[in-house]
C-alpha cells in the first residue's frame, strides 16, 4: 500500500548513531548515595522517639542496624580517603570518627535500659543530637574534600560500599533485635565490600 506521498509505507532509515558512553563516575555519586542515607538515620531518630513501648523497640532496633552498617561503612570507604585529600594536620575526617565512636558508646548504654524508662528518653535525646550534628559535619566538612577525588575506581569503590548498606540493612539474615550493636557492626565488617585501596 502506497504511503501518502505516493511511497511505498515502511520504516524510516534512522541516522547511524554511536552507542552512548556513560559518563565517568564523579564524587559527587558518592555524595548521591550518602544524602538520602543521612535523611534516613533522621527519620528513624524520629520514628523511636515518636514510638512507645514494642514499636519503639522496633524503631530503636531499625536505627541501630543502619547507623552500624552507615558508619562502618564511612569508617572503610569514605573517612581515610577524605582524610588523604584533606592532609594529616586537618581533624575534619578524625574528629568524624571520634563521633562514631561516641555514638557507639552511648547506644550501648541506650541497650542496657527499658525503652520507655526516663534514663532512655534523656540518653537517647543526647544521641539525636549528636548523631544529627555528626551527618551535619561530615556534609560541610567531609564533602568538599571527597569533591576532589577524581579517581574511578576509587569512586566506584566508594559508591558499592555505600550502596551495600541498603542493601544489608534489607537482608532477612541482617541481625535481629536481640542483637546488640556490637554484633551488628561485627556482622557489618564481614559483610560490606573491601575498601578501597590504599
Ligand atoms: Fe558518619
Ligand atoms: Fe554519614
Amino acid at each position: 500500500m502506497p504511503g501518502s506521498d505516493g511511497g511505498p509505507r515502511g520504516p524510516r532509515p534512522r541516522p547511524a548513531r554511536l552507542p552512548a558512553r556513560p559518563a565517568p563516575p564523579a564524587a559527587d555519586d558518592v555524595i548521591a548515595v550518602i544524602a538520602p542515607q543521612h535523611e534516613h538515620v533522621k527519620t528513624l531518630l524520629e520514628a523511636v522517639r515518636q514510638q512507645t513501648g514494642d514499636r519503639r523497640a522496633a524503631a530503636f532496633h531499625t536505627l541501630r542496624l543502619t547507623l552500624a552498617l552507615h558508619e562502618t561503612a564511612e569508617q572503610q570507604a569514605i573517612h581515610p580517603l577524605a582524610l588523604r585529600q584533606l592532609g594529616a594536620h586537618d581533624r575534619a575526617a578524625n574528629d568524624r570518627i571520634a563521633e562514631e565512636q561516641t555514638a557507639g558508646q552511648t547506644i550501648r548504654a541506650l541497650e542496657l535500659v527499658k525503652v520507655d524508662s526516663d534514663q532512655f528518653d534523656a540518653t537517647f535525646g543526647h544521641l539525636a543530637a549528636s548523631v544529627t550534628a555528626h551527618a551535619a559535619a561530615e556534609e560541610a566538612d567531609e564533602w568538599p574534600a571527597l569533591r576532589q577525588i577524581t579517581d574511578p575506581p576509587v569512586i566506584n569503590s566508594m559508591v558499592e560500599q555505600m550502596q551495600a548498606v541498603s542493601r544489608l540493612a534489607a537482608d532477612p539474615a541482617a541481625p535481629g533485635i536481640q542483637a546488640t550493636f556490637t554484633e551488628m557492626q561485627e556482622w557489618a565488617r564481614a559483610r560490606l565490600p573491601s575498601p578501597p585501596a590504599p
